[in-house]
């Protein structure tokens, strides 16, 4: 079935390569609002999005992922939108992810590339993280359950579709 929406959510992939380019602060803000509609089990609203935008602050992670990583887990990119909510929590991962997935979504619908980032929850537990993860105002008891890099798409690079298991979709 045809549906500009539906095209949208099968045309999303993972970016991995971005422009110096910043992505203005109101494209920002608009992919974030997906975030915060998604839905939260119970409607309890357990997450909470942080989104880095200030050019010190996003080179402090990536400084931290070279540190720890030895590479730059965000790809380069230069906003980048932490989800976290209560270690412990059973609904934590799942609220989040539905905010992260929004997000991307969002990101796409925008022109822009978006990629989940999974390395931040250890990254902010390290003795440096803390420090960080504390000036970001994050709770300390707060997982990050993931990141969504958001930046421009390099030109040149080809995004591809990957293709889905044959038996991915079970009609019963
Ligand atoms: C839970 C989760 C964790 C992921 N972590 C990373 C990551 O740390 N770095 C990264 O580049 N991509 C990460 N990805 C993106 C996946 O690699 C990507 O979604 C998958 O290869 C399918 O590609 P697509 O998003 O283009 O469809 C993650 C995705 C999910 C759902």
């Amino acid at each position: 079935m045809e549906n500009k929406f539906v095209n949208l959510i099968t045309s999303r992939v993972s970016c991995r390569a971005y422009l110096s380019k910043r992505v203005p602060l109101k494209k920002v803000q608009a992919v974030a609002e997906a975030g915060k509609y998604a839905p939260s089990a119970r409607n309890r609203q357990i997450i909470n999005i942080y989104v880095v935008k200030s050019e010190n602050k996003v080179e402090e992670l990536r400084n931290l992922s070279l540190e720890i990583l030895e590479r730059d887990c965000m790809h380069g990119v230069k906003t980048i939108i932490l989800v976290a909510g209560p270690r412990g929590d059973d609904y934590t991962d799942i609220d989040g992810s539905c905010s992260l997935e929004n997000m991307f979504l969002a990101a796409h619908a925008l022109g822009l590339g978006s990629c989940w980032i999974n390395q931040f929850d250890r990254l902010l537990q390290s003795d440096k993280g803390s420090k960080i993860k504390k000036s970001f105002g994050i709770p300390e008891n707060f997982k990050i359950v993931g990141a969504c890099a958001l930046g421009y798409i390099k030109e040149g690079i080809s995004l591809e579709i990957k293709e889905r298991k044959a038996d991915f979709i079970n009609f019963i």
